[in-house]
C-alpha cells in the first residue's frame, strides 16, 4: 500500500506516504475508502502496531477495512491545503460576478469541466500555480517571479503567504489579488478564482508574456 521497502526507514515511509495522499485522495480522483486504508495503514506503521511484509504491503483485516470505511476523511492530509477553483472567463457565460457570495456554490451545481472548476490538493512547499500544473492544468503565466501579473488569481477565501511583489498595488493585495507563481498556501481551504489577468486594473499592469 505504501510502496516501500520492508526496511524503509521513517523517513522513507513518510515520503511514501505523502506521494500515496496524492493518488488516493479524493480530491485528486481517488476515492474515500483508498485514502482512509491508507491513512489507517501510515498510522498502524508509524505507531508500530504491523510490520512491513516483504513485499512492502499491510496485511489488512476485515475490522480494519470496515473501520476505514465508517470513517469520514477530515480536511486535506497533513502538508497539504484544498484549493477549490474556478476559471474567471466562465464567469460571463453564467451571468456570475467575482464578488458574488454563492459564487462558488454556483460553479459546484453547474456543468462545468474539471479546466474550469474542481478542488486539488496543494502542497504547502508548493506554489499555487506548480500546484495546478501538477495536476495537468495549464493555468496563465509568463515571468514566473512576480514581473508580469500575467499569473494573478483572487483569493476569495482562506490564507495564502506571497513572497514579495512590486507588480501589485496595496489596494489590490487587499481586495485579495495574488500572484499564483509567488504564493502558497497556509490555511486548510481555500477558494480561488484564477484567470484574472483582465479584471481592470490588472489588465493594465500586465506585461506581455513576449518579454519573458
Ligand atoms: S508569472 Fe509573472 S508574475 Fe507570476
Amino acid at each position: 500500500m505504501l510502496g516501500v521497502d520492508p526496511d524503509a526507514d521513517d523517513a522513507e515511509i513518510s515520503r511514501a506516504y505523502r506521494r500515496r495522499v496524492k493518488e488516493t485522495h479524493p480530491d485528486q480522483g481517488g476515492s474515500r475508502e483508498a485514502f482512509m486504508r491508507l491513512q489507517q495503514a501510515y498510522a498502524a506503521v508509524r505507531d508500530g502496531d504491523v510490520e512491513l511484509a516483504e513485499d512492502g504491503s499491510i496485511a489488512e483485516s476485515a475490522d480494519d477495512a470496515d473501520a476505514a470505511a465508517r470513517t469520514e476523511p477530515q480536511g486535506p492530509p497533513p502538508g497539504t491545503s484544498r484549493m477549490e477553483y474556478l476559471d474567471y472567463d466562465v464567469l460571463a457565460d453564467y451571468g456570475w460576478e467575482i464578488d458574488d457570495d454563492d459564487l462558488f456554490e454556483a460553479a459546484s451545481d453547474a456543468d462545468l469541466g474539471p479546466g474550469e472548476y474542481g478542488r486539488l490538493l496543494v502542497d504547502h512547499d508548493e506554489t499555487l500555480l506548480e500546484a495546478a500544473e501538477r495536476c495537468g492544468f495549464a493555468w496563465p503565466y509568463a515571468c514566473r517571479g512576480g514581473a508580469c501579473a500575467n499569473c494573478a488569481v483572487l483569493v476569495r477565501e482562506g490564507e495564502v503567504e506571497m513572497t514579495q511583489s512590486h507588480v501589485l498595488p496595496q489596494g489590490m493585495v487587499d481586495e485579495g489579488i495574488r500572484l499564483s507563481c509567488l504564493c502558497r498556501p497556509v490555511s486548510d481551504e481555500l477558494q480561488v478564482v484564477y484567470n484574472v489577468k483582465h479584471l481592470p486594473g490588472l489588465d493594465e499592469l500586465r506585461l506581455p508574456s513576449q518579454q519573458f
